[in-house]
């Protein structure tokens, strides 16, 4: 699914964002004690605030995205700081997107939302016992015009995993930007 906007729109606002990074999300850093040692595959995502988190603690990353703005401004950044990334553009809207994706010790997928079936695959691209971390804005927020209904986390998006994964945390949180979720799985 196209979160927010199709490309055109991404590649635009990340050619308009100044030449610093982001902030890390804080859901990310408040949980770092889920995560496995080893790999990350950070889906959509952007130019890279998370991806470099996580390079700073020694994780390995691939970090996908459909802007290759997006993807050029992170290999700019990490190449900044002396580390390094595999980036690759890949659009997530459709189906079987991760079929050349190897597997990895955690997967994020921070301010997007997957497809169901594209969810359905992720367990296949996991270690035993990897973890899933999934953030963003949640069921109830109050739309506005950047943010779509069809872009909400919704607790249903998960119905999916059935019997492979176990739900380790799940955090709500709300400020003035809005309602949040984090959903924190660990592989079985
Ligand atoms: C709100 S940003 C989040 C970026 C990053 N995860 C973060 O937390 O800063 C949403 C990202 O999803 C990407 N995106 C939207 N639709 C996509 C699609 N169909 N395939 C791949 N990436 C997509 C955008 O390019 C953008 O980088």
């Amino acid at each position: 699914m196209d979160y927010m906007g199709n490309k055109e729109y991404w590649d635009k606002k990340f050619i308009q964002r100044s030449d610093k990074p982001l902030s890390p999300e804080t859901a990310l850093i408040d949980n770092i004690k889920y995560f496995k040692e080893g790999s990350v595959l950070d889906l959509a995502c952007g130019d890279g605030r998370n991806t470099l988190f996580f390079l700073k603690r020694g994780f390995n990353v691939t970090a996908v995205d459909f802007s290759n703005e997006a993807l050029k401004r992170l290999q700019r950044f990490v190449k900044k700081l002396n580390y390094s990334v595999d980036t690759r553009q890949i659009n997530l809207s459709v189906d079987k997107a991760l079929k050349d994706i190897k597997i990895f010790d955690n997967i994020v997928i921070n301010h997007y939302r997957l497809s169901k079936n594209n969810l359905l695959d992720i367990k296949n691209h996991l270690s035993f016992s990897g973890i899933l971390f999934v953030s963003g804005f949640g069921h109830k927020h109050k739309t506005c015009g950047k943010i779509r209904k069809e872009d909400l986390i919704k607790p249903t998006d998960f119905d999916v995993f059935n019997d492979s994964f176990e739900l380790i945390d799940y955090i709500e949180n709300e400020d003035d930007r809005g309602f949040f979720v984090t959903y924190i799985f660990r592989k079985k």
